[in-house]
């Protein structure tokens, strides 16, 4: 039953009830390929390695976010990197709510609640007005862990925060998600002897392994002709699940505007002759691979986001595109250098850590470039200050 062609020894193991866990979450999908007849394809299983209920890696009970490897944590996002990350974004959002004249937030995917609490308290310092909060998370075992960090965090302003099962059909306001279009499924396809294959997932030898078919549906076919691939063993990805969640998103913003802070391309980048391995990655304990099969439900596996896609989504939905930039720009549009400049440089033991996050957040070599922020709205006639300068919608 345990796929022992997929247990690395440069990871490190997991303890009998994580193994138990994955070992119950690979019978899941098993049983799920026996009823598809053998095959599944990649978004599918990666569907239920990361939300299968109880059992995937968000909706199971592993711990995710942190700073290091030796607390359990697998990866570290940008408001679990530093709080001036939420306090330089709520300037942004601050200005949207205003130029809309609404006074509801919405969060998709909220991790651990610290982006939500760190937006909380800097709307309230901003003397920003809003009735509400809510937050969409797919995941039983987060919404309890953002409700906990909520409460010690902000426990007077708590109360504004709810969490929605279902989306509603009209929503004025705002909307943020971070690192959410990266934790939606993707479709592979290989390219190899001069065509096109869909990659997906079978059982063989007692172990996940992927197998390519041919691909049969007009839209995916006519999106894979555009690429241009360095020749055989091309391996792409393209991302159905977060253009159907941002035509969603942009349907129900009826006023407003929406935010979406990834790591990705547009396009023609991400469709480059040379990127021949695709962006599918996965994350255990802060050790980035390549193999989805490792620890079914226990490791993240993620994508690069494709921003021409998401645009081509939101507008399709009759929402306007505000703009998309790097995160960098974004954020030096929005004020983090004043943020910093709050801190008082002679505490070093303040201004120190407060100042090598910011250089994290800006850095080309880290996230300030490879991130990027893209942003729709409606009925909003002016543009923001976060767009002023460096807006790239141009690229996409
Ligand atoms: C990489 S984590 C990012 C968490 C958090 N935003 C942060 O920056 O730390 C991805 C999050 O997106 C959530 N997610 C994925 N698809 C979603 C969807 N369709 N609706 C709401 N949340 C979703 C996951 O449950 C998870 O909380």
């Amino acid at each position: 039953m345990n796929p022992k062609a997929h247990q690395p020894d440069s990871l490190p193991a997991p303890g009998p009830s994580a193994l138990a866990q994955s070992e119950a979450l690979i019978a899941r999908i098993r049983a799920e390929l026996e009823s598809a007849g053998g095959w599944l394809p990649f978004d599918r299983y990666m569907e239920s390695a990361l939300y299968a209920p109880g059992l995937g890696y968000y909706s199971g009970g592993a711990r995710k976010f942190g700073l290091r490897g030796d607390d359990g944590s697998d990866f570290v996002t940008a408001p679990e990197m530093s709080p001036l990350f939420a306090k330089t974004l709520a300037r942004p959002l601050a200005e949207a709510l205003q130029a809309s004249g609404t006074r509801e937030l919405m969060e998709f995917g909220a991790g651990t609640g610290k982006l939500a609490a760190g937006l909380l308290a800097a709307l309230d310092e901003l003397s920003c007005e809003f009735d509400a909060y809510s937050i969409v998370e797919l995941s039983g075992e987060l919404r309890e862990r953002q409700r906990e960090t909520l409460e010690a965090a902000v426990p007077a302003l708590a109360n504004k925060v709810r969490w929605l099962d279902t989306l509603p059909e009209r929503f004025e306001g705002v909307v943020i998600g971070n690192e959410v279009l990266d934790a939606m499924p993707v479709r592979l396809f290989a390219f190899s002897d001069g065509d096109w294959r869909e990659r997906g997932v079978v059982w063989r030898d007692d172990a996940f392994a992927f197998d390519d078919r041919r691909v049969a549906d007009a839209r995916t076919l006519a999106l894979l002709a555009e690429i241009e691939t360095s020749g055989d063993d091309y391996v792409t990805e393209t991302h159905d699940a977060a253009r159907a969640f941002t035509r969603t998103v942009c349907t129900m913003l009826t006023r407003g505007a929406a935010f979406f802070i990834d790591y990705g391309f547009p396009r023609h980048e991400f469709y480059h002759a040379q990127r021949a391995q695709g962006t599918l990655m996965c994350h255990y304990r802060h050790r980035a691979h390549g193999d989805p099969f490792v620890y079914p439900g226990l490791q993240d596996i993620t994508a690069h986001v494709e921003f021409t896609g998401i645009a081509e989504a939101g507008v399709e939905a009759g929402a306007d595109l505000l703009g998309f930039t790097s995160q960098a720009r974004f954020l030096l549009n929005g004020g983090i250098t004043e943020v910093l400049g709050e801190f008082d440089p002679s505490d070093s033991r303040r201004f120190l850590p407060a100042a090598s996050a910011v250089q994290k957040l800006l850095s080309e070599a880290e996230m300030g470039e490879l991130f990027k922020v893209i942003a729709f709205s409606r009925g909003l006639d002016e543009t923001l200050t976060v767009f002023s300068r460096g807006d790239r919608s141009h690229s996409l």
